[in-house]
């Protein structure tokens, strides 16, 4: 008997490989809406019905498929009309990246009565990293009103929002993986390093290139010997070039020994494993402390110290002789992962006209094509690289992950080459939050006016440096930037051990520095009998004063209006809330709330560059692009009504491609809220050029001038007549010059200013198990210019459940030999859906900035006060502080029933 499967409309006979997973036989068939985040069952990314039933395909053997009718996400639509389920999804903007839509949209479609009356319990098997959960839950809702209950009403369509969405829930926008394989595709598979520090003194690949299907197996032999930062900046001045695509010497577990190149992921696995390796183990130091104490081993010939930041202003000594009081706290924070819903991935090969094509799940497609040329020697032209949309990020594209190791196996084997983490390798072996260790001292007045502010700060960038210096610098400018202290001393080192490499994440060493000090001025305004809130109305910048340390340029940010405005709105909530809310409680429960503002500087990186180019199309649209990958922010939503309003037409007529380096001269990416702050303005820019071209040519070929040609949706009005743009276009081509225009703009173009980020918790805890549960989450922010409220208020609400977990459970665990063994979505858990609640966004409204032109970040500046805010609400539940995070339920309970001594850092 032959095999035959039913999937959406065709049928399919061809017999799936031995052990071949459902989830991999429908990509393989262009069911790439199935989409793949784990291969265990946890994230529900890949989630199809198979006979109606909602099956997560990654533990569905393809084999088990004979006979029956597969329906995926490309399939629920029918006869081009959306499912009503995918149709809710799209009206609730029920999505950020994207990437976990399918399959909440499948396993949404398959619940039954009972499962809706549970949702936490029906949806647990579905991730999103992106959203909070909370337009899900409108989404599900609206799709499946109960009776008696009114579907909840709509979030409004941003303008040219629908083409978006649309792509979204029906599983046809495009990530990283999604286009079909060029043939003859090989796929990689890597050797990890099971010691912290070794050097490698054989290697013997005899046994695995012997494995039928084996294509190569590449060691630090057919490395380039070059050394380079992972890290990707326009400016490389700060980044360490302590790495090789493949090095004699590892310095931590999970580092990347070998390469097996095979024709598929199974047997390149299967290989890896008779790879033998000689190492030569050596000393290995993974406390930050040590490392830069005396006699400490060294993880680089150039030492253990990435960076140092000393900076000051006033005497801070004298500040704290003048201090009424003197508080003083130590702060440890832990290492967490991205954990975005999509891993990491590079495809290499080679395009028709003999140049490589790097497709990657990067934000700064340039800044790649700049190191990978830099390392492998080639000329620029030799290399394109272009990006899809990417299934989240939270800065994890800002660092080199797998395309300098795709590209080398390419560049060896002459063929087409993917390489696409497994959700453990990305656990294991990619980037991370940095650890950091602060202690904060603080001299202050009895009317809590701050006399001084000291800082130690240690920054753990584990085995190489990568954003280490940059992530200590913002940490220690940007946090800072919100105090007013005349004396103020801060003493930081980033500092190299043998530990995972930490690299860019959302907050970017922000949050760290923000938990440490919002939680020791939370102590310091108990200590004084003041109301936190009226503390912070004392110690923060007033509008019109600078922060102390100069941020991008040396350039110092002013304080604008926006900070009173946040405050004084939270305030206001708060209050309310007290006021109207009574505490529940009873026996073993405590409650209590907490605030803790942050803030970042409105110029990103020094030296970001961002260009747009923008043509008019023969069929009177435009196509705009830039090199912005779109991660879940929205950024090209935004950018195309930005375009659109510069060329008075409708967004729907604005094409947006993917990032393309062939597209454009040069851009940094987007990444750190450039994508609006300035790949904006250049998109602006650009449109607008592009419009003064048009009313020209239109000019020309009516007569009219210039002056009085207004370009419109579809035509430009030219005293009354109508030029159709296609015609435009049509007499531009017989001038030979294109209608185009490009811009750019740099960091330097923008005005020093600071963004604010507010956030107040209530929560109560359970004194007899040490859970804590969040009962309110009110967050006001100032972004300045809202270009999309539902997208902005979605980045605040994915922020704050990100921050929630970071607090509240989510940990890095390694054991005693440095293996981590949180490696699946199991052990490394992220925010479920039932586990967090709604938060309630605020976006304040002031008028001392320049709106039209002035948006400040918002993609990760909600994360840096949650920690903060939800440590200082458990606080005032308990009267324990808690110095480290994450606050899980066994140190909270540890902590309470030893009466605040439990953890060995509480203090009360
Ligand atoms: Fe859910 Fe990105 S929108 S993972």
């Amino acid at each position: 008997m032959g095999f035959s499967v039913r999937i959406d409309d065709r049928d399919s006979h061809e017999v799936p490989r031995p052990g071949q997973c459902l989830r991999t036989y429908l990509r393989e068939r262009g069911r790439t809406g199935v989409k793949k985040g784990c291969d265990t069952g946890d994230c529900g990314a890949c989630t199809v019905h198979v006979d109606g039933l909602a099956v997560h395909s990654c533990l569905y053997p393809a084999h088990r498929a004979d006979g029956r009718v597969v329906t995926t996400v490309q399939g629920l639509a029918e006869g081009g009309q959306l499912h009503h389920v995918q149709e809710a999804f799209a009206r609730s903007r029920a999505f950020q990246c994207g990437y976990c839509t399918p399959g909440f949209v499948m396993t949404a479609t398959a619940l039954t009565p009972e499962q809706l009356a549970d949702l936490p319990q029906a949806l647990k098997g579905n991730l999103c990293r992106c959203t909070g959960y909370r337009p899900i839950d409108e989404a599900v809702r609206g799709a499946h009103p109960r009776r008696g209950e009114e579907a909840r009403p709509p979030c409004p369509v941003p303008e040219g929002g629908d083409a978006v969405a649309r792509g979204v829930v029906t599983g046809g926008a495009r990530f990283t993986l999604d286009d079909s394989a060029p043939a003859g595709m090989l796929h990689i598979a890597l050797v990890r390093s099971p010691h912290r520090h070794a050097r490698i003194l054989d290697i013997d690949a005899s046994a695995a290139s012997a494995v039928p299907g084996v294509h190569a197996v590449l060691t630090h032999h057919d490395a380039p010997p070059t050394r380079f930062s992972t890290a990707l900046h326009e400016n490389t001045d700060d980044d360490p070039a302590d790495t090789r695509v493949l090095d004699d010497v590892v310095r931590h577990v999970g580092q990347r020994v070998a390469a097996v190149v095979a024709d598929s992921p199974a047997t390149a696995a299967q290989a890896c494993r008779l790879v033998r390796v000689t190492y030569e183990v050596l000393p290995a130091v993974t406390d930050p402390e040590q490392a830069i104490g005396p006699g400490a081993v060294q993880v680089h010939e150039d030492g253990n110290v990435a960076a140092v930041f000393r900076r000051g202003v006033g005497d801070v000594e004298r500040g704290l002789a003048e201090a009424d009081v003197v508080h003083e706290g130590v702060f440890h924070t832990q290492r967490v992962q991205h954990t975005p819903l999509e891993c990491h991935a590079s495809r290499v090969w080679t395009d028709a006209d003999g140049r490589l094509h790097v497709r990657a799940a990067t934000q700064t497609p340039h800044l790649v094509r700049r190191r990978l040329c830099e390392v492998f020697g080639l000329d620029r032209d030799r290399l394109r690289v272009t990006t899809g949309r990417l299934g989240g990020s939270f800065g994890r594209g800002q660092d080199l992950q797998t395309e300098d190791i795709a590209l080398l196996a390419a560049l060896r084997t002459g063929r087409p080459v993917q390489l696409e983490n497994t959700r453990t390798d990305e656990l294991t072996a990619t980037t991370t939050r940095h650890p950091f260790h602060v202690r904060v001292t603080l001299g202050a007045r009895r009317d809590g006016t701050l006399t001084a502010l000291k800082l130690r700060v240690i920054a753990d960038t584990g085995a190489y440096g990568n954003h280490g210096p940059s992530v200590l610098d913002v940490a220690c400018t940007e946090a800072l930037a919100l105090y007013h202290c005349p004396n103020l001393a801060v003493d930081g080192t980033c500092v190299r051990t043998h530990n995972v490499p930490a690299g860019a994440f959302r907050g970017y060493g922000a949050g760290q520095l923000a938990f440490a000090v919002e939680s020791a001025l939370d102590d310091l305004a108990h200590r004084l009998r003041l109301d936190p809130l009226a503390l912070r109305e004392r110690v923060y910048l007033r509008p019109g004063q600078r922060a102390p340390f100069p941020g991008a340029g040396e350039r110092y940010p002013v304080m604008d209006t926006g900070l009173l405005h946040c405050l004084r709105l939270l305030g206001q909530v708060r209050a309310q809330r007290l006021r109207t809310r009574p505490a529940p409680g009873g026996q073993h429960r405590s409650v209590g709330e907490g605030l803790a503002v942050a803030t970042l500087h409105t110029v990103p990186a020094d030296g970001h560059i961002a260009q747009a180019a923008v043509a008019l199309r023969s069929d009177g649209h435009y196509d705009l692009a830039t090199a912005v990958p779109e991660f879940g922010t929205g950024t090209g939503e935004v950018l195309c009504r930005i375009a659109a309003r510069a060329l008075s037409t409708s967004p729907d007529r604005v094409h947006l491609g993917d990032a393309d380096t062939d597209l454009l001269d040069h851009h940094s990416g987007g990444f750190a809220s450039t994508g609006l702050v300035l790949t904006g303005r250049a998109v602006a820019a650009a449109c607008r050029t592009l419009a003064e071209r048009i009313r020209e040519v239109a000019a020309v070929r009516t007569g009219v001038a210039a002056d009085s040609c207004r370009p419109g949706v579809a035509a430009v009005d030219c005293d009354g007549l109508p030029l159709p743009l296609t015609a435009v276009h049509s007499r531009s081509g017989t001038t030979g010059r294109p209608l185009r225009a490009v811009a750019s703009v740099s960091a330097r173009d923008v005005v020093p200013a600071l963004g604010f980020s507010a956030q107040w918790f209530r929560v109560e805890v359970d004194t007899a198990t040490g859970l804590v549960r969040v009962l309110d989450s009110v967050h006001v922010a100032d972004a300045g210019t809202v270009m999309d409220t539902t997208r902005c208020r979605g980045q605040v609400e994915g922020a704050v459940v990100q921050g929630i977990g970071t607090t509240l459970w989510e940990d890095l665990a390694t054991d005693s030999e440095g293996h981590v063994t949180t490696t699946g979505l199991r052990t490394y858990s992220i925010p479920r859906f039932g586990d967090v609640p709604p938060t309630e966004v605020h976006f304040v409204e002031h008028s001392d900035d320049d709106r039209a032109v002035n948006p400040k970040p918002m993609s990760e500046l909600p994360y840096n006060s949650v920690a903060p805010a939800l440590a200082n609400a458990v606080r005032d539940a308990t009267g324990i502080r808690f110095t480290s995070l994450p606050l899980r339920p066994d140190t909270v309970w540890a902590a309470t029933s030893a009466g605040g001594r439990g953890d060995g850092t509480a203090q009360r």
